[in-house]
């Protein structure tokens, strides 16, 4: 059986976005009885007027009655909108605590808004990982979101979940919501924030509790790397070192660099080093033309400003273990 909640949704639903987490009902049952309220007002009081006018019509009395006051009308014209008004109040103010009420099992999210993306914090364990723009969250699983800004105010909105609350700096904020469809859903900042305010987007990618396990361990896992090979290893897949240079003796565009490590190079320009040293491959990826190999195109773009210090040091360590 539906109750009242079901069929307003099923009848005034289309003018909202799609709804998908367990408290969603709370606003839209809200939002439904205002509407209706609303045209209510709207047609009753247009409909009193238009009698009026007519039934009043100067044609038909040219003179009004003398009434000074009615105390029943006045009574009832503040008694009823006020408890009406007081009404709504209340249930918002019971919709908003219910909202509030934090599961004590909830799977907790630490959220930064920053200028200008947003970024999720998981914990397991004593381990961390830090996500951007998109948050997994696992189906019907309640969540407990603790929120912060690094910078200026942000507002963490998603429609689908009526949910929306500030970021502050300096401050903690907190949502809570269980989500109840798959899929994924828009995060969109709702406080302007700046010049890129409206790119401030992101999405809550809602899945299974199966993949959310999977794709955890794997996040954890991946953001708790600390050898240098390994992360180095990494990186050279992801900075794209892999569509130029083979990590074999093999030329794709740029020379394979199997064994480079303490070898001999050669240059265009007719000099050369007895073995490829740190300094060497730190002047390769920043200055890539400074010694350019004999035999090779200058093609090679400079990755000055894409790669921290740090990361060319574990491509170094990387590049040192291709034997
Ligand atoms: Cu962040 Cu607008």
């Amino acid at each position: 059986m539906m109750n009242v909640s079901e069929i307003l949704h099923k009848i005034l639903g289309f003018m909202m976005p799609d709804r998908a987490a367990v408290n969603a009902h709370l606003v839209d049952d809200l939002y439904y009885f205002v509407f209706i309220l609303s045209i209510v007002g709207l047609v009753g009081l247009m409909g009193v007027m238009v009698f009026f006018i007519v039934r009043y019509h100067r044609s038909q009395n040219d003179k009004s009655a003398y009434i000074p006051h009615n105390a029943l009308a006045e009574t009832i014209w503040t008694v009823v909108p006020t408890i009406i008004f007081v009404g709504i109040a209340v249930w918002g103010l019971i919709a908003f605590y219910e909202a509030e009420k934090k599961d004590p099992n909830a799977l907790e999210i630490k959220v930064t808004g920053k200028q200008w993306m947003w970024e999720f914090g998981y914990k397991k364990g004593n381990l961390e990982a830090n996500i951007t723009d998109v948050m997994y969250v696992p189906i019907n699983t309640p969540v407990h979101l603790d929120m912060t800004s690094t910078d200026v105010l942000h507002s963490f909105f998603v429609p689908s979940f009526r949910i929306k609350r500030d970021t502050v700096p300096g401050m903690r904020t907190k949502l809570n919501f269980t989500a109840t469809k798959l899929g994924d859903f828009q995060i969109f900042c709702a406080e302007f924030c700046g010049t890129a305010h409206s790119k401030m987007r992101g999405i809550v990618r809602v899945v299974s509790k199966k993949r959310f396990q999977r794709w955890l361990n794997r996040e954890i896992k991946e953001a708790n790397i600390s050898d240098p090979v390994e992360l180095g290893s990494r990186l050279f897949a992801r900075k794209g070192c892999t569509s130029c240079h083979s990590v074999e003796s093999n030329t794709i565009i740029g020379p394979g660099l199997k064994g480079l490590w303490g070898a001999k190079r050669e240059f265009a320009d007719g000099s050369s080093i007895t073995a490829a040293d740190a300094e060497y491959i730190r002047e390769s990826i920043l200055m890539p033309n400074a010694k350019v190999v004999k035999g090779y195109p200058a093609k090679m773009n400079s990755f000055a400003g894409q790669l921290t210090e740090k990361e060319i040091d574990y491509l170094i360590e990387y590049i040192k273990t291709l034997k």
